[in-house]
């Protein structure tokens, strides 16, 4: 077949609201026709696929469905554009399998997240070590121009307001770019409603402030952040880990058991791109989600930190969207997408509103007026929704060349997730190898990683690591991550011999 021009879509503004009615959701139904046999290796890695032009004819569809659809598949990475040739599936890295779907027990524990996750945190800043323990995006991949511009021009512009009280629930021209910022992730928000945080993590440890006492129980995904595990000990909140699987997140059903089965106060949840397994719920689960917490009077603590990291537009769009009964708590913030320095996270907490108000109040008041300005800036600027893009583009292909050098480094057996965005990596080691060990015998070459045990309360995970490749990414970083194979694999064939 001759070569055919490039059909180059011409970019959608991003993030986009999710859909919302049959007709929108065309593009996706035409999209997942071409990823299932993708999926399936039907069509081959380098395969051309049908133009958009051939694709709307045989479909019946609009060349501007089309357009999306394959703007969709783009997104994940399943096809790519070449200039003048037209479209092909992409050729990724090799693959590796997916990690089984996690399987805590039955019981809430106790939280005590031991002192190597602090050793991890610390050693992520230590320029001495080559870092993959932390979850930290490096300064290059944020506009740090753009960021400078912004603290700078309202530095000049708004002079008296550091010698102002920052009383209240945040500045208003950012609680309101918030509320439009939340029309990306489906929700409606009232920008009165919304509180300025000290990043997500005081916006998630004032909800479930609001909502438990010592001693409750606290559902969450399995595994989950270690941010959210040192949260629970320092509450003396028992947290009941939920079945997760690596793609689709927290099984419902197990969930629906639990609050069958267990005083459970609160859902800790991380829908899209959940930490570590990078797993996103499908739409329809999201609502079910909405729907299960809202019959038990739950509420649910919805961290949408990395919801914009998400390479599908469906998984953007907040479990928060569906919630019509205000039992949902929703907790983001800009560190993993604009300027993780400015340090600034948001809640709408729902029915438990004035609550985490007075908590806030209480527990830090309010924040430097100066940052929220800048970054009230920032978040209205025209170019911050193809900055996302931009954003996302990058970290795939770097979670590309990451699974990539794992596939060919660490030794035979082991498991990789395939997060659909974000930068973090989660890893299942064959033969029981001990993460423990692999991270001591690591970080006497000053490779640091994260341990599997930091990301549960019940000793699980043993046998897994995680990777965050958001930090710093040259050829040493390349160097350290094929040495942690390495090593991974020495270690494997002594134990087998
Ligand atoms: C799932 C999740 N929530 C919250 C946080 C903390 O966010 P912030 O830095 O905005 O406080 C992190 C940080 O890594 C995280 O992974």
């Amino acid at each position: 077949m001759p070569p055919q021009p490039a059909l180059l879509p011409a970019p959608l503004p991003s993030p986009r609201p999710a859909p919302t009615s049959a007709n929108d959701t065309l593009y996706l139904q035409i999209a997942e026709r071409i990823a299932q046999p993708i999926r399936a290796g039907t069509l081959a890695r380098g395969e051309r696929i049908p133009s958009v032009r051939e694709l709307a004819r045989q479909q019946g569809v609009s060349l501007s469905t089309v357009v999306q659809a394959y703007r969709t598949l783009e997104d994940a990475r399943l096809i790519e554009a070449r200039p003048r040739s037209g479209y092909f599936v992409a050729a990724r890295a090799p693959r590796l399998p997916e990690p089984e779907p996690s399987l805590p027990p039955p019981d809430s524990r106790p939280v005590d997240v031991s002192s190597l996750g602090e050793q991890v945190m610390s050693l992520a800043t230590d320029p001495r070590y080559i870092s993959f323990g932390a979850a930290c995006p490096s300064g290059e991949l944020f506009a740090q121009d753009r960021v400078r511009r912004a603290v700078s021009r309202a530095a000049q512009r708004h002079r008296a307001s550091l010698c102002r009280y920052p009383i209240g629930p945040g500045h208003e021209l950012l609680r309101r770019a918030v509320a439009r910022h939340a029309l990306g992730l489906g929700c409606q928000l009232d920008a009165r409603n919304i509180l300025v945080t000290n990043g997500c993590q005081e916006a998630i440890s004032l909800c479930l402030r609001a909502v438990t006492q010592p001693g409750d129980v606290v559902a969450l995904e399995s595994p989950t952040s270690f941010g959210f595990l040192e949260i629970l000990e320092s509450m003396h909140l028992r947290a009941l880990e939920i079945p997760t699987h690596p793609r689709t997140g927290l099984s419902l059903d197990a969930l629906q058991l639990a609050f069958d089965t267990q005083p459970v106060k609160a859902v800790l949840a991380v829908p899209t791109l959940s930490n570590p397994l990078g797993a996103s719920m499908p739409l329809a689960e999201r609502r079910r989600l909405a729907q299960m917490v809202a019959e038990r009077g739950i509420p649910l603590i919805e961290d949408v930190l990395y919801n914009d990291l998400a390479e599908q537009d469906d998984r953007r769009r907040a479990v928060k969207a569906f919630d019509t009964s205000g039992h949902v708590m929703i907790c983001g913030s800009f560190s993993k997408t604009v300027a993780p320095g400015i340090r600034l996270g948001w809640v709408e907490a729902g029915r438990w509103g004035a609550q985490v108000r007075r908590l806030k109040a209480v527990h830090s008041g309010g924040h430097t007026e100066l940052l929220e300005l800048a970054m009230a800036d920032l978040l209205t600027q025209p170019g911050h929704g193809s900055a996302y893009r931009q954003l996302r583009t990058t970290i795939a292909a770097r979670v590309d060349e990451a699974r990539g050098l794992i596939a060919e480094s660490f030794p035979r057996g082991t498991r990789v997730t395939d997060p659909a965005g974000g930068f973090i990596l989660w890893i299942e080691l064959p033969g029981g190898l001990d993460s423990t060990a692999l991270f001591e015998a690591c970080l006497a070459e000053r490779i640091c990683i994260a341990p599997g045990t930091m990301f549960s309360a019940t000793g699980r995970y043993r046998h897994c690591i995680r990777l965050g490749v958001g930090g710093r990414w040259d050829e040493a970083h390349r160097a350290a991550l094929r040495r942690i194979g390495e090593i991974a694999r020495t270690m494997a064939e002594r134990s087998a011999g």
